[in-house]
This record gives C-alpha cells, sequence and structure tokens, in this order.
C-alpha cells in the first residue's frame, strides 16, 4: 500500500483521538541517536519540575525503556487489546513515570479492529486524568507504524545527532510527513554533539535543507553533549539525570525539559475526538 493510500486509515489513530491529553512523540530517522535516553531523561526532569509523565515505548525492538530503566514487563498493548487487561494492569510506575508498554500491540496499532478501536480508546482515556502529558518512544524511520504515532502527538521532537546520515534520514522523515499533508510541529534536540556549536551546526544544516527543499520551518529546541556519565548511567539501568545530575549531559536534559514545559503549557488540546462515547 502506499503511502498516500494510508493515509485515512493513518490519520484515524485512536492515541490522536484521546484529545484532552497532551502527547509529544519522540522519533528520529536512523536508530540509536538516543531517542530512549531523551525521553527517559526529559521523563525525569519534567517529573521534578511537578508534571505527571506517560510514556508509551512504542519501539517493539530490543534493549528499549525497560533495559533502561530496569523493569521487566509482563503485559503490554497487546493484552489490552486482547480484552485480557486494562491499562492499570499493564502500566508500570518507575522513577515517577507512567511506562506503558506497546510491546507486540504496537504492530496492531494501525490495523484495528472497530471493538479493539473503542477498547484501546476508552482505556486511553483514562490517561487524561492520570498524566499531564504523554510521550511517545517510537521506532526509528517512516514506517506506517511511526508515521501513525507522529501523527497522533501534538508535537514531533526529532532526535538528531552530528553524524550525515542521521541528517538524511531525519529529512526523509520531515518529507514523509510533509507528502501526506500532516505536518506537525517539528522540534529537534541533537544529540552526541562535542559541544553547543556543534549542536547549533547541526540543526542549521538540517533546518536549512528542510526549509529549501520541502519549505517548511522547523524549531530547535537544543543540544545534548556526548557524555560517559550516560554508558555509565545505563550500566546501572538508570537515567543518567538520576545517576549523576551533576554531569554535563544531566543539565542538558534539564534545560531541554525547561524549554519544553513552556511549549507543553502552550499547547492547544489535541484534534477534534472520533469518538465520542462517555465513560
Ligand atoms: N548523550 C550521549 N552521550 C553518549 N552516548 C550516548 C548519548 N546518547 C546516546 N548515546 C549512546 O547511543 C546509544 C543509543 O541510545 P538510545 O538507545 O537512547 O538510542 P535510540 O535512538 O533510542 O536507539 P534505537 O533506535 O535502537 O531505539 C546508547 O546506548 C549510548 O551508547
Ligand atoms: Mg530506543
Amino acid at each position: 500500500m502506499s503511502q498516500a493510500s494510508t493515509l485515512h486509515k493513518i490519520n484515524e489513530s485512536v492515541i490522536g483521538s484521546v484529545s484532552r491529553l497532551k502527547k509529544i512523540a519522540i522519533t528520529s530517522g536512523k536508530g540509536g541517536v538516543g531517542k530512549t535516553n531523551v525521553v527517559v531523561n526529559l521523563g525525569v526532569a519534567l517529573t521534578g519540575m511537578g508534571m505527571k509523565v506517560a510514556i508509551l515505548d512504542a519501539d517493539y525492538g530490543l534493549g528499549n525503556i525497560d533495559i533502561l530503566l530496569g523493569i521487566e514487563p509482563q503485559l503490554d498493548i497487546s493484552d489490552l487489546l486482547k480484552d485480557a487487561a486494562a491499562l492499570e494492569d499493564i502500566m508500570i510506575e518507575k522513577n515517577g513515570l507512567l511506562i506503558i508498554p506497546a510491546g507486540s500491540g504496537v504492530q496492531s496499532l494501525t490495523q484495528l479492529s472497530e471493538y479493539q478501536e473503542i477498547l484501546l480508546y476508552k482505556e486511553l482515556k483514562k490517561l487524561e486524568k492520570m498524566a499531564d502529558l504523554l510521550i511517545i518512544d517510537t521506532a526509528a524511520g517512516i514506517s506506517d507504524n511511526v508515521i501513525s504515532l507522529l501523527l497522533a502527538a501534538d508535537e514531533v521532537i526529532l532526535v538528531v545527532s552530528p553524524d550525515n546520515t542521521s541528517i538524511v534520514d531525519s529529512y526523509a522523515v520531515i518529507k514523509v510527513a510533509a507528502e501526506l499533508d500532516a505536518f506537525k510541529s517539528f522540534t529537534v534536540i541533537t544529540n552526541m554533539v562535542r559541544d553547543e556549536e556543534e549542536g547549533t551546526d547541526v540543526f542549521l544544516k538540517f533546518s536549512r535543507a528542510v526549509k529549501k527543499f520541502l519549505n517548511r520551518e522547523v524549531h530547535y529546541l537544543g543540544y545534548v553533549l556526548k557524555d560517559e556519565n550516560l554508558l555509565t548511567a545505563m550500566k546501572y539501568q538508570e537515567p543518567v539525570l538520576q545517576k549523576f545530575p551533576d554531569a554535563a549531559c544531566s543539565k542538558n536534559f534539564l534545560q531541554l525539559a525547561g524549554e519544553l514545559k513552556k511549549r507543553v503549557e502552550q499547547m492547544e488540546p489535541g484534534p477534534a475526538q472520533k469518538f465520542r462515547l462517555d465513560f
């Protein structure tokens, strides 16, 4: 199926229709650029600033949020879609964060039956009362699955690292979103940079290409330094911000979270609801 022919279906994302919940998707063109670390550390920082943050782990790959936080979910969204578990059953609270494991269920999210759509909607609606913000950790790349999660979000954060492949692949994400006529508010975080200047250079290289070839604007949230402390914290299965709060990259995460909090506070409620059920 072409990207264009799946547009209708992709637009009807159930997650997107939970309209009173603010949603940010964190994604990247290529893998391994630091999405999951950004998700978790921004989540911890925002929690410290008084927000209640839920995280949807929507990357059905190895070594993601479970490993980073040292949790072992037994249930996930696929159980919810089988009507075998409720949101409270699959959710895990860790470091003040509410983690929702998507597990293998993430692959079904673009092909739900009507019954499953209602089930998922009913369960996710509960989040409106439990959390101020949902952060979605997506897989890398431009599969329908990822695009549907990007469309569900109020804002998309693209994590870009200094290597050329990351910049080129990030461009592809914006291009697909633009072609689907579903351009979101895109914000860039540069990660694993040497210094502030390299972060700015990477952003400018990227944003100039986006402007020149796609005539779109992207916003810069800021940078995270390449920092050994992050690797050490990962070995302890703890977010670096918690394990080493004074580390250089931890200060970057705090700064980014401060900026992000301002943006979240200004977010308008999401798009019109698809479902008009009263629960
Ligand atoms: N700021 C940083 N400083 C040093 N190393 C980093 C930093 N950010 C990420 N890394 C390294 O990059 C690796 C990948 O990070 P992470 O798992 O967060 O990326 P990801 O984009 O979620 O990957 P995937 O696409 O596989 O889900 C980490 O294991 C770590 O080695
Ligand atoms: Mg990841």
